[in-house]
């Protein structure tokens, strides 16, 4: 019976790529193959990560990058798989990484049409103590004729191709949107080496009383922020109050509130004006993949994340994002 068999008809995220090149008959096969680059580099970070202890890749690397943070031996694998992976793809005209403090162009690439811009692990304050961990990444078309400038990556994040994110947990997910498209999950079956389709067409919970910050930063929050998470604490009338869930890697818990639904939020506060996560490599990415899925992105003056332009590559934001109700009721609080 249906119940007792398992399931033949798995759809690997290589068919997935396969299937929607062919549904866009003017595709050249060039984002396809800029996809599978992107999937090897998810697979060999996925790897490198699970035998971090192993292999003595826990720790520091001794440097801090463009953004002030110290880096871990893994932010600079992962950044350099990431790298190698755009590089080899050919189809990759300019890449910006957290890790990277100037934009990296791929000048050999003649004809390469895409800008992306990755964080290769976010959450790595994380790792050593094995806690989940990912990678971010947002895809740009180059302008009509360009052959890739900074003016091609620093868009708003409307005008994103595609976007994504990985969480390395338990097990590797995958969560991938498309320009007005779906938001599909894959999970990453170790043994087939494959990410197959486990997620189709994610839909974020319209509401749920869950809310995800770091709250040893509220002694530095404006008013508003205090007064939005009081009222999520200690509800008027006879409400219960919400859960709080906080991992402290954006990626899981993004991928919990996709899941589950609730608000997941870093504010701009006294300390950090300007927000903590960055735009074009955080913020934007998940922006897109919230609003894909139902859910809304803004940033601390309640303006739509996907609209915000950077003017530099590592621009900080606050942001709020989540279910479409729980960002309504943000929105309430800063009128
Ligand atoms: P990264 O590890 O890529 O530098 O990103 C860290 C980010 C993000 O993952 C997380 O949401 C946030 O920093 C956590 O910050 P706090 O430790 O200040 O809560
Ligand atoms: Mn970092
Ligand atoms: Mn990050
Ligand atoms: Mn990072």
């Amino acid at each position: 019976s249906e119940s007792t068999s398992v399931n033949t008809n798995i759809v690997t995220l290589t068919r997935f790529l396969t299937e929607e090149q062919v549904k866009h008959k003017e595709a050249t096969g060039d984002f396809t193959l800029l996809c599978h680059a992107l999937q090897f580099s998810f697979k060999a970070i996925s790897y490198y990560i699970r035998r971090a202890t192993l292999v003595n890749l826990t720790g520091l690397a001794g440097q801090s990058n463009a953004t002030g943070d110290d880096q871990k031996k893994l932010d600079v694998i992962g950044n350099d798989l990431f790298i190698s992976a755009m590089r080899s793809s050919g189809k990759c005209a300019l890449l910006v990484s957290e890790e990277e403090e100037e934009i990296i162009y791929f000048k050999d690439h003649t004809g390469a049409r895409y800008a992306v811009a990755c964080d290769p692990i976010d959450g790595s304050s994380n790792l050593d103590a094995g806690v989940s961990v990912g990678t971010i990444f947002g895809i740009h078309k180059l302008a009509d004729g360009s052959t890739g400038t900074k003016e091609d990556i620093l868009r708003p994040g409307s005008e994103l191709l595609a976007a994504g994110f990985t969480m390395y947990g338990a097990s590797a997910q995958l969560v991938v949107t498309m320009k007005g498209g779906t938001v599909n999950g894959f999970t990453l079956d170790n043994s087939f080496g494959e990410f197959i389709l486990t997620h189709p067409d994610m839909r974020i919970p319209k509401k749920r009383a869950i809310y995800s910050v770091n709250e040893g930063n509220s002694l530095y929050w404006e008013e508003n922020t205090k007064a939005y998470f009081n009222s999520l604490k200690y509800p008027q009338e006879s409400g219960k109050p919400y859960s709080a869930r906080y991992i402290g890697s954006m990626v899981a818990d993004a991928y919990r509130t996709l899941l589950y639904g609730g608000i997941f939020a870093y504010p701009a506060d006294k300390k950090s004006p300007k927000g903590k996560l960055r735009i074009l490599y955080e913020c934007a990415p998940m922006a897109m993949v919230f609003e894909n899925a139902g859910g809304q992105a803004v940033n601390d003056r309640m303006q739509r994340m996907l609209e915000i332009v950077p003017e530099s590559i590592h621009d900080r934001s606050g942001i709020y994002l989540g279910s479409y109700d729980e960002v309504e009721k943000v929105k309430s609080f800063h009128k």
